[in-house]
This record gives C-alpha cells, sequence and structure tokens, in this order.
C-alpha cells in the first residue's frame, strides 16, 4: 500500500484551486439514474468513492464515461436492469445506499444490503427507511439486506427525528417521481442537499424551501437528462486554510464558494488567523496573536463535523486551551490517538476534547483509519518536526482530489511512496 512521507516544518504559501464537492456529486450521480438518456456531469472529482459510486450504478444497468483530465463525467440510462446493490459494494461505500430513492421511484423496488458501522461511529438508517414507508413503501430486513417493495409511491409528511444529510437527499430523490406533494421536515440544509435539489430541479423536479428545514416536493411524471455543473468542495477548502493555519502559511484557495466556509472562516478568525475572501477565493494569513477557542460541530451552517478532525490537528498547536464538541457522530476521535503520538495534549471526555497547545508536534509513524482523521495526520505532520511517515493513506483517496500534488504546489514536502508500507 502506498505511504506519505511528509517532510514538515515549512510555511505553505500560493494558491490552491478547490475541486468538487464529493458529497454533491455521490448523490447528483445516483440522481441521474431518475431519467432516461445521457447526463453530462462537470467539476466531478477523481476520487475513490466517485469510481465506487459509479461501479453502483453501472451494477443498477447505467453506461459512464469519465475524463478525469477534464473532471467531466456523461451517464446513460437506457433503463435500471437491476435492483439490487451487493454487500461488496455497500461495504466499500455506505453511500451506496443513496440508490435506494430513485430505485424506489423508477421500479417500486430496492434491495440494497445494510450498511455496518463504520470508523466513525454506528451510523443507523432508520431515518431513510421511515421515510419510505412514509411515502407508502413496505420495508423488511433479510439476510442483511434491507428491501423496500411499493406498488405506487404517494406523496407525504413526514418529519426526520433528527437532522440527516443522507436521509434528506434520499428522500428527495424517491419523491421527484412520486404522485403529489411530499412535504419533508427537519431537512439538512447543507450545500450538498441544496446542489442535489437544483440538479433535480433542472431535471424538471418541482421543488421548494432548498436551504431550509422544510422542502416541499410536487411530483411529475418524468425528468430529462441535463447538463450539470457542480458546486466545488467546502469540506476541501477548510481543510487546505487549517493546514496553511499550521503551518503558518499563507494560502489562497480558488475556485471556492466562501459562503460555504464561514463556520471554519469564523473558526480560524476566532484563533487569531487573519482572513479575507472575495467572490470565489478565501484567503490566510497567521497573526502573532494566536489564542485557542471553542468548536462546536453542528449541522450546516454550523462547524462541519468533517473538519472536526483537521482542526484538531491545528489546535494541538495553538498556544492555549481549545475545546472541541462533536455533536455528530459519537466516536468520531480515532485521529487523537495518532495526535498523541506525534506530541499532541489532548483529553476526551465523552463528546467533549480538550486539547492544551504544545509548541511543536514531533514526527512519528502513523496511521490513518477513516478520511477527514486521515487529513488531520497530514496537517499534523506538515507543521511537525522530521518527517512523518503516515500509512493507510487510501483514506485521503477517497475524498481529496490529488493531494499530494495541491500540497507540492504550495511548498510542501509530500512523496507518495507507492507500495511504501501495510
Ligand atoms: C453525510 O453522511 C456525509 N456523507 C458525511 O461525510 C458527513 O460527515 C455527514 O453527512 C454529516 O455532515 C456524504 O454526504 C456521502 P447524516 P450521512 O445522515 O448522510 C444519524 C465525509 O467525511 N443518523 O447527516 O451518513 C447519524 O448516525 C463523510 O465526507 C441516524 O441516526 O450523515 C449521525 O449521527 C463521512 N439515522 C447523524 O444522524 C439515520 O437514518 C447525521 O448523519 C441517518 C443518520
Amino acid at each position: 500500500m502506498d505511504i506519505y512521507r511528509i517532510k514538515g516544518g515549512g510555511a505553505l504559501s500560493g494558491e490552491v484551486k478547490i475541486s468538487g464537492a464529493k458529497n454533491a456529486a455521490l448523490p447528483i450521480i445516483v440522481a441521474s439514474l431518475l431519467a432516461d438518456g445521457e447526463t453530462t456531469l462537470k467539476n466531478i472529482p477523481d476520487l475513490k468513492d466517485i469510481r465506487t459510486m459509479l461501479e453502483v450504478i453501472q451494477c443498477l444497468g447505467a453506461e459512464y464515461d469519465f475524463n478525469t483530465e477534464k473532471n467531466t463525467l456523461r451517464i446513460r440510462i437506457s433503463s435500471i436492469k437491476n435492483a439490487e446493490l451487493p454487500y461488496e459494494l455497500v461495504k466499500t461505500m455506505r453511500a451506496s445506499y443513496y440508490v435506494m430513492g430513485p430505485l424506489l421511484a423508477r421500479t417500486g423496488e430496492a434491495d440494497v444490503s445494510l450498511p455496518g458501522g463504520c470508523a466513525i461511529g454506528e451510523r443507523p438508517m432508520d431515518i431513510h427507511l421511515s421515510g419510505f414507508e412514509a411515502l407508502g413503501a413496505e420495508i423488511s430486513l433479510e439476510h442483511g439486506y434491507v428491501k423496500a417493495r411499493t406498488s405506487s409511491l404517494r406523496g407525504s409528511e413526514f418529519k426526520m427525528r433528527a437532522v440527516s444529510v443522507g436521509a434528506t437527499a434520499n428522500l428527495m430523490m424517491a419523491a421527484v417521481l412520486t404522485k403529489g406533494k411530499t412535504v419533508l421536515e427537519n431537512c439538512a440544509m447543507e450545500p450538498d442537499i441544496v446542489d442535489l435539489g437544483n440538479f433535480l430541479m433542472k431535471m424538471g423536479a418541482k421543488i421548494s424551501g432548498l436551504g431550509t428545514e422544510r422542502i416541499e416536493i410536487e411530483g411529475v411524471k418524468k425528468l430529462d437528462p441535463v447538463t450539470y455543473t457542480i458546486i466545488p468542495d467546502r469540506i476541501e477548502a477548510g481543510t487546505y486554510l487549517i493546514a496553511s493555519a499550521a503551518t503558518r502559511g499563507s494560502v489562497t484557495i480558488t475556485g471556492a464558494m466562501p459562503e460555504h466556509v464561514g463556520a471554519c472562516m469564523s473558526a480560524l478568525s476566532e484563533m487569531g488567523f487573519t482572513i479575507e475572501s472575495g467572490r470565489d477565493w478565501v484567503s490566510i494569513r497567521p497573526s502573532k496573536a494566536l489564542k485557542g477557542t471553542v468548536i462546536r460541530t453542528m449541522p450546516y451552517p454550523g462547524f462541519p463535523t468533517d473538519l472536526q478532525a483537521p482542526i484538531m490537528a491545528l489546535a494541538t498547536i495553538i498556544p492555549g486551551i481549545n475545546v472541541v464538541i462533536e455533536t455528530i457522530f459519537e466516536r468520531r476521535f480515532t485521529h487523537v490517538a495518532e495526535l498523541r503520538r506525534m506530541g499532541a495534549d489532548i483529553t476526551v471526555e465523552g463528546s467533549v476534547v480538550i486539547i492544551k497547545g504544545v509548541k511543536k508536534l514531533m514526527s512519528a509513524p502513523v496511521m490513518m483509519s477513516d478520511l477527514r482523521a486521515g487529513a488531520a495526520l497530514v496537517v499534523a505532520a506538515l507543521a511537525a518536526q522530521g518527517e512523518t511517515e503516515i500509512r493507510r493513506i487510501y483514506h485521503c483517496d477517497r475524498g481529496y482530489e490529488r493531494l499530494d500534488e495541491k500540497l507540492t504546489l504550495l511548498g510542501a514536502a509530500i512523496t507518495r511512496v507507492k507500495g511504501g508500507g501495510l
């Protein structure tokens, strides 16, 4: 397996262009199953998770052609040939369960292997399933598969018991072709959901309330394939700002939507970094007076759980005390033990993490355990004294496009060693 070798200590500087948003692209790729014909998606990042989702839709009968130079994806649907998604695919990526909404809407059936727990928590899918039931599907669990059946879905009102990005997306995709009016309450307001909604509306769906807690959908008979450009990735954007901060560098991210990165920019400003932004860029510079702050992860527009690990890596070298409270996933702290190996002073009490800033982190051999924990280790290694070897970097390949190339352009001493370790 490949590893990263990172010689830390140098300040990052320069400009980095942000790729398309993974978590918008994934449901949008699946939503293309809702229309026969050829859909063209632009700004699709070349990531492992995107490749997995392409296997998923191929398994259901789609054909595709992904131009990775141009980040353009063409998807052709003539018919849905299969309504069953096997364990092999779902265990590789839980977001595969997004196919349930479109499959139910188009074929009245969906058999999807129930995803197990994962490195960041148990992650149940009860909200998706009770939402499908509210729309008229019968759900059963057989041999590890969720089986959903319906003679026809019907518009309905459904309030989600907790805010869920995945359930909001899945139910929207089920409802757009469902007769009557569906009202979804307690919806996720993430930009990824708004992007999915905009894509569906371009296809002909009737949706109102995107970006609010209440989304109303008037079912239509048919959707048409379209050409659509995915929004920039706010988590990638935040990660580069945080990496720059950790190295006390001066970096400008371009091709971004600053309005999506607000909570991260506020947290970095509170720590004392100087942030400026324009229409599609954000820049960060260090300042002399840095201090600790309190960060609480929340659904959008709050501070994203996907940046909790990277900002914790930064917090380890901010003078004073930082407090991080994780409210979305119950045990998204696998990076803590690795950061401690690099000299961080971190105490975990339930969902509250107290970080006492140290002067310097030291290099150590470390291992990624999930995508964002991996990003945290890269941030720590860039700031640490000495050369850090990071293993299991396939986690970062799932969600950061050309991470080592982009960091190299910013002046980082990072090498990807092919087959360098287990
Ligand atoms: C999405 O996951 C993202 N994944 C995650 O990004 C992100 O961390 C998460 O939203 C929160 O922002 C994709 O978009 C593909 P949720 P999702 O349903 O949809 C609980 C990354 O690193 N819940 O909003 O799975 C759940 O356990 C990833 O890019 C239920 O209890 O998240 C969690 O505590 C990882 N029952 C909370 O809700 C359900 O049926 C929010 O989860 C569904 C969720």
